[in-house]
């Protein structure tokens, strides 16, 4: 009898140890080994089951002219929507799931994404399908043209796809997209960061289309592309961290990335979120787009708070130079160099292309500084 019970419970155990392995093996197989995948890795596993290639480069001509075999292309317009006025903001998930069930993506398809090399398309893409819940997506490092240009396989070939339902969750995920209400709230309160990626002349306000030129009062530029490579692939996490620490961006605070309309910053979100693994991380959708057309909502023109001990002006010029410019040589080099503001501009491009670490408004400073002495 006791031996009896033994085995029945030794039965047990090890049915119950079949079924977890069993249910555990398919949840880690429609994982992406990353959010950002190699052309390598996209190479061999392009007839993976279950894998969906979504193609959102901004042209259909160049889906025409050549894609990734199996890729289906969208439209990278049809993820945004008027929303109570307010033109571009993502498209109701509704909408989005249904454009995903006619691609052949349901909740538990693994989707990589790509557009050309370093554009902002196809993070916002990771973005909504993170604020839909679905995590199994990743980005092609370095996009088609990283693809094409290491001749990896093309065609002009269309998928054929059998449309599936696309089933949303019972809540979406909240943790990744903010309202106005919460920008207003990190705008009065503070507890938080809020970066502006767009180039520092939208961000200064010397230009722009809206009501109001500038950017959200207190909002931190740190340009987007400034998180990749000359080659359009993601920057090293060491260095990328670097960059934002410098911003004041660290982990237990919230982070808010807005632009003009949540594209570029689904950028930087995707860069802080899933190259960093920052955990409070909000693409403000609505953008600029939105604040600035409300009468009443602060707006700062000029270089504003760049860096996190207040306004970077000439006179910080000097010290930045000598924490910056001599990380690969002496101020030698920078002292018997004769140039005006056009020439040290310029130099200075030149040297952050090199790997010096500055961004908009201490570049600014420099080359104020130098054309000044
Ligand atoms: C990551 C390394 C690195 C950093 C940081 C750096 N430089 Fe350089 N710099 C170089 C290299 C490499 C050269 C020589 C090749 C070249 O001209 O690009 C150079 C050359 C120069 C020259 C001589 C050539 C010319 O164009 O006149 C000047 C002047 C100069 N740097 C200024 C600066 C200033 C100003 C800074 C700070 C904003 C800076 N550098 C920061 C790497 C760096």
């Amino acid at each position: 009898m006791k031996n009896m019970r033994f085995f029945m419970w030794r039965h047990a155990l090890g049915l119950f140890l079949v079924f977890a392995i069993l249910s555990f093996i398919p949840v880690l197989s429609q994982e992406p080994p990353s959010k950002l995948v190699s052309t390598d890795w996209l190479e061999k596993n392009l007839s993976k089951e279950n894998l969906r290639i979504i193609d959102v480069r901004g042209s259909i001509q160049d889906y025409w002219q050549g894609h990734i075999p199996q890729a289906v292309y969208f439209n990278p317009e049809a993820m945004r929507l008027a929303d109570g006025g307010v033109p571009v903001k993502l498209t109701p998930s509704e909408a989005l799931a249904i454009m995903l069930g006619k691609m052949g993506v349901n909740e538990k398809t693994m989707v990589m994404v790509y557009a050309e090399q370093g554009d902002f398309k196809a993070p916002y893409l990771i973005w909504a399908l993170d604020y839909l819940g679905h995590s199994s997506a990743a980005i092609l490092d370095g996009g088609f043209t990283k693809w094409q240009k290491e001749g990896r396989p093309v065609t002009q070939d269309y998928p054929k796809i059998n449309p599936v339902r696309y089933t949303l969750p019972s809540k979406l995920n909240q943790e990744v997209r903010a309202t106005l209400e919460e920008v207003k709230e990190l705008v009065s309160g503070g507890g938080g960061v809020l970066f502006d990626v767009r180039p520092a002349q939208m961000y200064t306000g010397e230009k722009g289309f809206w009501k109001r030129n500038g950017h959200i009062k207190g909002a931190i530029n740190h340009f987007w592309g400034e998180d990749l490579k000359d080659d359009g692939t993601w920057k090293s996490k060491e260095d990328l961290k670097a960059a934002y620490e410098k911003l004041g961006a660290t982990l237990d605070k919230l982070i808010i990335v807005s632009c003009g309309q949540g594209q570029m910053s689904a950028h930087a979100y995707f860069t802080l979120k899933h190259v960093l693994g920052y955990p409070k991380v909000k693409n403000y959708d609505g953008g600029f787009n939105e604040w600035s057309n409300i009468d009443g909502l602060p707006v700062d023109t000029g270089l504003g708070e760049s860096s996190p001990g207040g306004e970077v002006t000439t006179s910080d010029g000097e010290k930045l130079l000598k924490e910056h410019c001599t990380a690969c040589h002496s101020l030698d080099r920078v002292d018997k160099a004769k140039k005006d503001k056009a020439g040290w501009e310029k130099t200075v491009n030149q040297m952050i292309g090199n790997g010096a670490k500055l961004n908009d408004a201490e570049r600014q400073a420099v080359i104020d500084y130098l054309s000044s002495r």
